[in-house]
């Protein structure tokens, strides 16, 4: 396939497919927005997790458990995607825990109570399935598979969070504080998700013609906050934002500019739990290594009896 075939067949609304050529450039972006996105379920994990030994019931538990797991095999298909781009898992682990290799700036943000559980589904999951819902009309075909799986999930994350906030805001005086200071803790971080403003997207010309992006961050940005707004009075809590209104004339909500000093600080490494985040990946990374090792040992062997 030549570069003008690949150009015909993105154009077209086709799948490129891991045998087809296709520019380094295109491969390379490809390869770090799938490794990022492998790194965020994988690390995202963490903040959640940090929650299941002290959910207040099994059946909170059960879902917990349920949710963090599902997290981790999206990790895992998201893996699995870049190899079939020519990627080494280990090498973008290693990158990972190194700091060469970015992951979302959220999950570097403290669960400080159980409503926080419920804002990371409702708001983080909500976003994730915003940015995420596009992609299964991704151009490249392994990755947009995945995304459909992965977004089935994302929206049964999302709804565990709802509901979990909907059965708290029923409870005490007590539990409505704390579900709406956990929105006012997480309502910024999470409109910070979907990346920098466009003028200051490096990536999203290229990414959005060659078929890898489908909407801009700023067009998902507002997507998200026009479809939160409902969902919050529903809720019967308030985003933090004075500006936020609706513009009638746009047709869609007006919202306050973005702290971006803080968006890059947390970027850069130096959020509230930056170092925390990588030193626990570093170190089950680590812990993990006599697992592949006896995985490895059994494959060679298996591979002896089989010849
Ligand atoms: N956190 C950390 N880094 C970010 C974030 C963020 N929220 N947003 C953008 N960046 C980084 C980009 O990776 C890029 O870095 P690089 O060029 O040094 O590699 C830089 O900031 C500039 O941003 P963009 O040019 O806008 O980058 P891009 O075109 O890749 O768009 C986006 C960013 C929207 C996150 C895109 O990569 C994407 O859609 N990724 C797939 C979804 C995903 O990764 N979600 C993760 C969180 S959801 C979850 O795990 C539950």
């Amino acid at each position: 396939m030549s570069e003008e075939d690949f150009t015909r067949l993105v154009e077209a609304e086709q799948r490129v497919e891991p045998r087809d050529w296709m520019p380094d450039g295109y491969r390379r972006t490809l390869i770090r927005q799938i490794a990022q996105h492998a790194h965020s379920e994988i690390i995202g994990m963490q903040p959640e997790a940090n929650w299941i030994s002290r959910a207040p019931s099994l059946r909170r538990k059960a879902i917990l458990l349920a949710k963090v797991q599902d997290e981790a095999g999206h990790g895992l298909y998201l893996y699995a995607a870049t190899e079939t781009l020519g990627a080494d898992r280990e090498d973008l682990t290693t990158k990972l825990v190194e700091g060469r290799q970015k992951y979302s700036s959220i999950f570097n943000y403290p669960t400080l109570t159980f409503a926080d559980v419920g804002v990371v589904g409702w708001l983080v999951d909500g976003a994730a399935i915003c940015n995420q819902v596009p992609l299964c009309r991704t151009s490249y075909g392994p990755y947009a598979r995945a995304m459909i799986r992965i977004c089935k999930e994302e929206s049964f994350h999302q709804r565990q969070g709802y509901e979990l906030l909907m059965t708290m805001m029923r409870g005490t005086q007590a539990q409505r504080r704390m579900v709406q200071d956990a929105v006012n803790r997480w309502w910024w971080p999470s409109l910070m998700m979907f990346g920098p403003s466009d003028t200051e997207s490096s990536n999203t010309e290229q990414s959005m013609a060659w078929r890898i992006k489908r909407h801009t961050n700023d067009e998902l940005r507002q997507k998200f906050v026009d479809m939160s707004v409902p969902q919050a009075e529903a809720l019967g809590v308030t985003f933090p934002d004075p500006e936020l209104r609706w513009n009638a004339e746009r047709g869609h909500h007006d919202f306050g500019e973005i702290d971006w000093d803080e968006f890059w600080s947390v970027v850069g490494g130096n959020g509230p739990c930056n170092e925390q985040r990588v030193a626990h990946r570093r170190k089950a990374h680590e812990d993990g290594q006599w697992v592949r090792d006896a995985a490895a040992a059994y494959a060679s062997k298996r591979a002896e009896v089989v010849a």
